[in-house]
């Protein structure tokens, strides 16, 4: 493939060998490269403060990806975020490499860091010019962005600033890594493409929508970044609304970048909130790197509403938490009743149709169907019917959402990336729940590990 996008391209990694590029970047990296989807010509440059030789780099490369062949695109630039000097040795080298190959390369800058890095990494990266292409014609420059993007609306906006002065908006690639999910593309797929929904998918034929994102596993080591932050922020700005988005977005006549972030935007844009219940699992506050009085949140409950002429009316709630019983993320929808209803008349009982989409661990769709009891009465009872993802697609190849948003970013396709409008309507909704939060007008809820905090309500 002769075009832009297969040019020799340079992937720049802040962060080499932390967590992120451990887990998911060097070995998406690693299986792209299997499937020969990288450009022919392109090289890893890791980017970090510990000092390590190339050699070192690459021997870490092999232990991550298990490969001895892969590591030789990979190379070490020592430097410290907040020092000239790496980035000066880092355009030198970019120079070089571009003068070897006697091409203006694709460069892209991955910020595999700690928020926390941002503000001087974004300075210095334009300070030192290492973002401006090469040329006008040849070879582009694109930025990925890791969650959470700012801890707050303030924040978001001044670094949604810096950016803009570094890049275009099509030059950005803000992850939210639930979006490269392949169930979670599906869900267009079944809004859009399965004709008997269309005209029940609102608030005529919806009665109500609930998302989890329930995790069995504590906070890990993550204390140090995970304390202060919270659930609500962790997973309920980004990954929960984002499904939201998905579920109650409008057609967008084309499944392409700029058509589905608008309207991934309209619905996070008409977001309100009615209440909020947050709570924390007993013993959080000895974890590492937490604060002994700490009051994070590690569940949150959020009952709220999308004031459209579609979704008025239906109440929508997201959840999640950690140190939950099981794992399981998914998305709830009930269906209206019929009116008038054909309900036998002893019972009272109306028959509501609820669909489950599940995203993990299981992964498919589950419908109930009222069903009529074989016999001679006219009894009726809800039976389930269900689509396994995996099982119907048995010989398909499952990449991870790091390989898809990495080969979407290189192909310049932004559907799965999210726009500073999205951001921002996030933001917006999510800011006022975390105030009243820190201002203790809804108290924290102490719940056992493996258990759920309203349970003792039910
Ligand atoms: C991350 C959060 O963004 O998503 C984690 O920071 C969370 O706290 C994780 O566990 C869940 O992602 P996944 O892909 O494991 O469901």
């Amino acid at each position: 493939m002769a075009n832009h996008n297969s040019l020799p391209t340079i992937f720049v990694i802040f962060g080499a060998t932390g967590d992120l590029m451990a887990k998911k970047l060097a070995p998406a990296l690693f299986h792209l490269y299997t499937r020969k989807q990288l450009p022919d010509l392109f090289q890893v440059v890791g980017f970090s403060r510990q000092e390590l030789s190339n050699g070192e780099y690459q021997k870490w490369v092999n232990d991550v990806v298990g490969d001895q062949q892969f590591p030789r695109f990979f190379l070490y630039q020592q430097g410290f975020f907040e020092e000239k000097e790496g980035y000066k040795k880092l355009s030198e080298f970019l120079g070089m490499k571009d003068g070897e190959w006697r091409v203006c390369s694709n460069k892209l800058f991955y910020l595999a860091v700690p928020p926390a890095h941002y503000k001087t990494l974004f300075q210095h990266l334009a300070d030192s010019d290492l973002t401006k292409p090469c040329s006008p014609e040849e070879g582009w420059t694109r930025i990925i962005v890791e969650k959470p993007f700012g801890k707050n609306l303030e924040t978001a906006e001044e670094l949604d600033q810096m950016l803009g002065k570094l890049f275009k908006e099509e030059q950005i690639y803000r992850i939210d890594h639930y979006l490269g999910k392949e169930t979670v593309q599906n869900i267009l797929a079944f809004r859009f493409s399965n004709s008997f929904l269309q005209d029940s998918w609102n608030n005529k034929g919806i009665e109500s929508i609930s998302i989890r994102l329930l995790e069995q596993e504590r906070i890990g080591g993550r204390g140090a970044l995970y304390d202060g932050l919270g659930a609500l922020r962790d997973v309920g700005q980004n990954h929960l609304l984002q499904l939201l988005a998905l579920f109650c977005m409008g057609n967008p006549g084309r499944f392409d970048g700029p058509s589905v972030r608008k309207e991934r935007a309209k619905v996070l844009r008409a977001l309100a909130l009615h209440s909020s219940f947050r709570g924390q699992y007993d013993g959080y506050r000895t974890e590492q790197n937490v604060l002994r009085d700490s009051q994070t949140e590690t569940y949150f409950r959020i009952q709220a509403a999308i004031e459209t002429s579609d979704w008025k009316g239906v109440p929508i709630l997201l959840e999640s938490g950690k140190a939950m019983l099981q794992d399981q993320v998914e998305v709830e929808v009930v269906f209206r009743h019929p009116d008038p209803c054909l309900c036998p008349p002893e019972e009272q009982k109306h028959y509501k149709n609820v669909l489950h989409y599940y995203i993990q661990p299981n992964e498919g769709i589950s419908l109930s169907l009222w069903t009529k009891k074989p016999g001679p009465a006219m009894v009726i009872e809800e039976r389930e019917f269900s689509f396994d993802y995996r099982k119907a697609f048995e010989k398909a190849e499952f990449a991870d959402a790091y390989e898809r948003l990495l080969l979407n970013c290189i192909q310049g396709d932004q559907t799965l990336f999210v726009s500073t409008e999205e951001i921002m309507a996030e933001w917006k909704f999510i800011d006022p729940v975390v105030r009243t939060w820190q201002q203790n007008r809804v108290p924290l809820a102490i719940y056992k590990m493996g258990t759920h905090p309203l349970w003792k309500n039910r």
